[in-house]
């Protein structure tokens, strides 16, 4: 619901458990009010005399003094007293870029904004389009809040809009600001940090005066930093305490900062990495930037992670695929790795059949010249000599066998030893005359660069249309360097790392609508682009190819703070480990990879009978339970970051079922006596748990808990829960 006051001039928005509040003040400055529990429609007026700031009521103030330097805002400005790191900045022809933004008029639509070429929330209950202009140029600027009443998330972006005949440069364009006045505890920061193979480690630093900026400026989301920050209170724990969560549906260069100013407010704003950035706009254009979704909970990281995990399934991924039953898969890649032909590979075709799988994913390898990661990619053309017969012949033996096949691309990538790059070596990224850095023995491919897009679709498609294929795995493997494309002229080249973006996101949006019986699975080196705006295209991504049994406990654990477990693609793999070098128990790998979409990536043949009849079970099991991995609440009962066990619970929305997977780490002798509490049951309701052939109430389950097994290292339990 969206309300505008005329009298007050406030804007209250309210979704499921929250409100926003903001109000047009006396100088037409946008000033944030509130956000937090839900408040009525009548609360907007006090909010606006109780917290309308500054004291002047004064027009003119805001002119000529530092009036805006402590006014919480909805846009910092810079240059006009306001010494905060500003939201958005316009360069003007001769150099100027002091940019403030004042009201000139709003509307509420219905629905959903759509934002041509980019990811968006899908849907919408209404949508607040507040129309700003800058007091210095003739950009115009429109603050887009969308709100619906099942969700606690609010979807944020900016467009901007040049009203004027001169040309100007966007020099900041971020998606939103909003700041959270009331914190003079100690509040703190938390982000999803990492690196490959330890993706999305939870990370919590305390916020105090100065600026905390998180940024990716690889041309990708990331590894290293997701595009997510959640502002936390003192008291915010897992299933309690407030906190604020900040995600932007972006997978390029992105920064959030949260700036405690000296009046210890916390201004949070984001969007597209603000470093030498610019996008030059003519008169008549406009500029987007990608959506943001802002979560507020008053339950803790649980509440948000649950909040977010709906608004995901909900707004974001394709409705067609979210809550459909995903395959389980067994992929090659680790079983093979580039060294495979028909027989090897019918082989494990032969296996997954007897084992219960239903698709087989052929990874790297198939195509071009490709025995190694030096050559080969770019050339997406059958590899005869490798594949017998091509792919026909690989996928006719799955039909046979009865599963579907899948396929791996990369197809924003080229290697210096292909067809592709020896007849276009200028469709690579880099700049003439400079040794170009590599990465994996790979160039990136100029996804700003229409042609290079289309051919890349074409010979994509190609490959799709040919052949009867149901799955693709869509990797990238390396950074952005260089960071230059002969493309643009020189005092463009700031659009660089947007446009490569927009360039991933049009393949995307253009082999998705050819192709919409594919089933797409995103990857990046593992979990490098796990983010909003890549789960819009992709309804699985693989998180990490870090798949050892302890490790992934706590990738996946980190991935859930923001992600549903359902856009998790877990796989077993083989001991040791071939990240790590652990070995784990088959059923500990099984029990973790069951937390997420499934699937297995070893060598089939190799399993004993043991092993192979563990799988059978695995999978049959899982066949239980994929619907509460598809539309489950998700409890996190045991950080594995923090001590030694990893435990965590489904639930179903109905709560007559759940789901619980626990692991204890190490065999500690003085550490057998942890009671783990059940979370997100109904405390009226009686439930029972299959392996331990106990019955109780949901209250007793939750306020008593229950012993956890002891187990030796690694050791994993699983539990059925169910209402009776
Ligand atoms: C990346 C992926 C792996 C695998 C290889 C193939 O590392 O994360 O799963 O597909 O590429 O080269």
């Amino acid at each position: 619901m969206i309300a505008f006051d005329n009298g007050t001039k406030s804007l209250l928005l309210s979704g499921k458990n929250y409100s926003y509040c903001m109000y047009i003040n006396c100088a037409g400055l946008l000033q944030h009010l509130y956000w937090g529990k839900k408040i009525g429609a009548a609360d907007a007026a006090f909010l606006v005399t109780a917290h309308g700031l500054p004291a002047s009521p004064n027009p003119d103030d805001y002119n000529k003094d530092m009036a805006t330097d402590g006014m919480p805002s909805e846009c910092g400005s810079f240059g006009r007293g306001d010494f905060r790191p500003a939201t958005v900045i316009v360069r003007r022809e001769d150099g100027a870029a002091m940019s403030r933004f004042r009201y000139v008029s709003h509307k509420i639509v219905k629905g959903a904004l759509h934002l041509q070429g980019m990811p968006c929330a899908r849907k919408a209950d209404e949508t607040l389009i507040l129309t700003l202009k800058d007091d210095f140029s003739d950009i115009e600027l429109d603050l887009n809040y969308s709100v619906s009443e099942d969700s606690d998330v609010l979807v944020r972006s900016a467009v901007m809009r040049n009203a004027g005949k001169d040309a100007a440069e966007i020099a900041k364009a971020f998606s939103f600001c909003t700041e959270l006045p009331d914190t003079r505890g100690t509040w703190s920061a938390l982000r999803l940090a990492g690196s490959w193979a330890r993706e999305r480690t939870p990370v919590v630093t305390p916020l105090a005066e100065g600026t905390l900026r998180i940024e990716s400026a690889r041309g990708y989301s990331s590894h290293q930093m997701n595009p997510f920050l959640a502002v936390l209170s003192e008291d915010c724990g897992e299933e309690s305490g407030e906190c604020y969560g900040f995600n932007l549906l972006y997978s390029g260069s992105f920064a959030i900062t949260a700036d405690v100013s000296h009046n210890k407010s916390i201004r949070v704003q984001g969007g597209i990495n603000d470093f030498l950035f610019g996008w030059q706009l003519q008169g008549g254009e406009t500029f987007a930037t990608p959506q943001a979704a802002l979560c507020y909970s008053a339950e803790g990281l649980g509440g948000m992670s649950r909040a977010y995990h709906d608004f995901f399934r909900e707004y974001i991924i394709d409705p067609k695929r979210v809550y459909a039953r995903r395959p389980v898969v067994i992929n090659n890649w680790e079983a093979t790795y580039f060294d495979f032909d028909n027989e090897k590979l019918c082989s494990i075709i032969d296996e997954a059949a007897k084992l219960g799988m239903d698709t087989f994913v052929l990874d790297d390898g198939w195509f071009g010249k490709r025995d190694g990661d030096t050559s080969g990619l770019g050339d997406w053309f059958v590899n005869e000599e490798k594949l017998k017969g091509g792919l026909k012949a690989v996928i006719g033996h799955c039909k046979e066998k009865g599963l579907k096949f899948g396929l791996w691309f990369e197809p924003e990538m080229v290697s210096e030893d292909s067809e592709l790059y020896r007849a276009h070596p200028d469709w690579a990224i880099g700049k003439a005359g400079v040794e170009p850095c590599r990465g994996r023995n790979q160039l990136v491919l100029d996804f700003t660069r229409k042609e290079v897009v289309d051919y890349i679709f074409e010979t994509v498609s190609k490959i799709l249309r040919e052949n009867e294929i149901s799955y693709v795995k869509w990797d990238k493997n390396r950074d952005i360097t260089e960071n230059y494309t002969a493309n643009l002229p020189a005092d463009r080249q700031g659009e660089f790392w947007h446009r490569y973006t927009l360039g991933f996101y049009g393949l995307a949006e253009r082999l998705t609508k050819a192709f919409p019986n594919v089933f797409f699975e995103g990857c990046a080196g593992g979990g490098g682009r796990f983010d909003g705006g890549a789960l819009y295209y992709f309804p699985q991504i693989w998180t990490s190819d870090d798949t050892d049994g302890l490790e992934r406990t706590k990738i996946q654990w980190g991935t859930s703070v923001c992600y549903p477990v359902s856009a998790m693609s877990c796989h077993v793999s083989a001991c040791p480990n071939h990240q790590t070098g652990r070995t784990t128990p088959f059923a500990t790998r099984g029990a973790i990879a069951s937390l997420g979409a499934t699937g297995y990536e070893l060598d089939l043949t190799k399993l004993s009978e043991e092993e192979k009849a563990q799988v059978r079970e695995q999978i049959e099991n899982y066949k239980l339970i994929d619907e509460l991995v598809l539309r489950g609440d998700l409890y996190r009962l045991a950080d594995p970051f923090d001590g030694n066990y990893f435990c965590e619970m489904l639930v179903s929305k109905d709560k007559s079922k759940a789901y619980l997977v626990g692991e204890r780490f190490r065999g500690d002798p003085c550490d057998h006596d942890r009671v783990m509490k059940l979370f997100g049951l109904n405390e009226s309701k009686t439930y029972t748990i299959r392996e331990l052939n106990v019955t109780a109430s949901g209250a007793a389950l939750m306020g008593a808990g229950l012993f956890c097994p002891r187990l030796p290292d690694c050791g994993s339990w699983v539990w059925h829960i169910e209402e009776v």
